[in-house]
């Protein structure tokens, strides 16, 4: 994998840069539409590839491995071959979900044991066979196996902790490094910084991962409770370390002003539920500001969806038809409100990129926030 460096920012330290995979490049800042399961909820592949302009999804290990399994993954030829995607996949190792979702999760230091959240069954996870497992799913860019504490965790915890994830960290890149891809085309291993919200810990996790020169590197353990200035000096601190030549990837984050905040601190990769999930609620992320569709004022609103919008749906359909939808449970509604929030957000990274590129990043990046405060 590639990553050039192609502008950087004169007033902060966002930059622009282009990826290059087997299944094609990414321009970055990039966000990355969540596909757990294989498949981003309610989107079809042929929406997020000729509507939203997906240039990479997500899917998640946990998942996969526990459905539909290896076996049926391997058999297909990877997850590219199964779910019809041909654009670059990411896949998160699993580190996050085991300690998200799964039942009575036991960790120690060859790995994590945890039972399934949807049938009980027992499970064992270590580095080594995340590799494996993510070898077998086939996705481009692949994660470490990673232990995620949560943002209020005290120093000690967090100091254990981050030992842990390097010592799984040097693991997974030796394991990486001696097997093959399966599948003919190449991956790349990103290794995960953690550290809480502690600026020794974070500067000795970058240092570390730096050190192990791959292709690029993810943020991790952000977003988890702590507040969100703790977040965006963590960045920070993490981004002074990492080799500017290499891409960064904020794990997780989040609403648009976090990802607007974290490209200024030189953040080029972004995946979050969020446009997905609240999509599926009825929240609509525009460039004049938030809208509940659920709201009782847009009941005979025959405006569109979003004037400004880049998708097919926000043209199509009024706020009083979304609302009749998700208001009455119609999954159309949950689908029209995904899409345009993919979208959206696939806009809000395409400008940020469009300003760096002209040097307005950082006045463009104010009047936004502002905008985006607001509760239509
Ligand atoms: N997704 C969001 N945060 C994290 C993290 O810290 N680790 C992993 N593996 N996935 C994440």
């Amino acid at each position: 994998m590639d990553f050039k460096l192609l502008n950087t920012d004169p007033k902060s330290s966002a930059r622009t840069g282009e990826l290059t995979t087997d299944h094609g490049k990414i321009q970055t800042p990039i966000f990355m539409p969540v596909g757990t399961l294989g498949s981003v909820k309610g989107v079809h592949q042929r929406e997020l590839r000729d509507d939203i302009n997906a240039e990479i999804i997500l899917g998640n290990t946990y998942h996969l491995y526990l459905r539909p399994g290896l076996d049926v993954l391997e058999k297909a030829g990877g997850l590219h071959k199964f779910n019809g995607w041909e654009r670059p996949i990411l896949t998160d190792s699993g580190g996050f979900q085991v300690f998200s979702l799964a039942d009575n999760r036991k960790l120690s230091e060859e790995g994590a044991m945890f039972r399934s959240h949807i049938d009980g069954s027992k499970h064992f996870f270590t580095p080594e066979n995340v590799m494996d497992t993510q070898r077998t799913i086939g996705a481009d860019i692949i994660m470490a196996f990673d232990e995620c504490p949560p943002g209020t965790s005290t120093y000690e915890y967090a100091k254990n902790s981050l030992e842990l994830t390097q010592r799984w960290l040097e693991r997974c890149v030796k394991r990486f490094d001696e097997t093959e891809p399966k599948y003919g085309y190449s991956q790349t291993l990103f290794p995960i910084i953690q550290g809480c919200v502690y600026n020794d810990l974070r500067v000795k996790s970058a240092e570390h991962a730096a050190s192990l020169d791959r292709d690029g590197y993810a943020i991790g353990g952000l977003a988890v409770g702590e507040p969100v200035e703790d977040m965006y000096s963590m960045i920070e601190v993490v981004n002074k370390v990492l080799p500017e030549d290499k891409p960064r990837y904020l794990m997780g984050v989040g609403t648009p002003v976090n990802i607007l905040e974290a490209i200024s601190r030189g953040v080029d990769m972004f995946d979050c539920v969020m446009p997905t999930r609240n999509g599926r609620n009825g929240m609509m992320f525009t460039s004049e500001g938030t809208i509940n569709i659920k709201n009782k004022k847009w009941h005979d609103d025959f405006s569109p969806i979003d004037p400004n919008g880049t998708s097919y749906v926000d043209q199509a359909y009024s706020k009083a038809y979304v609302r009749h939808l998700v208001h009455s449970g119609e999954l159309l509604g949950s689908q029209i409100c995904s899409i345009h929030n993919l979208a959206f957000y696939l806009w809000l990274v395409r400008e940020a990129r469009e300003h760096i590129i002209a040097g307005t990043f950082s006045t463009w990046k104010e009047i936004m926030v502002k905008k985006l405060a607001v509760r239509l």
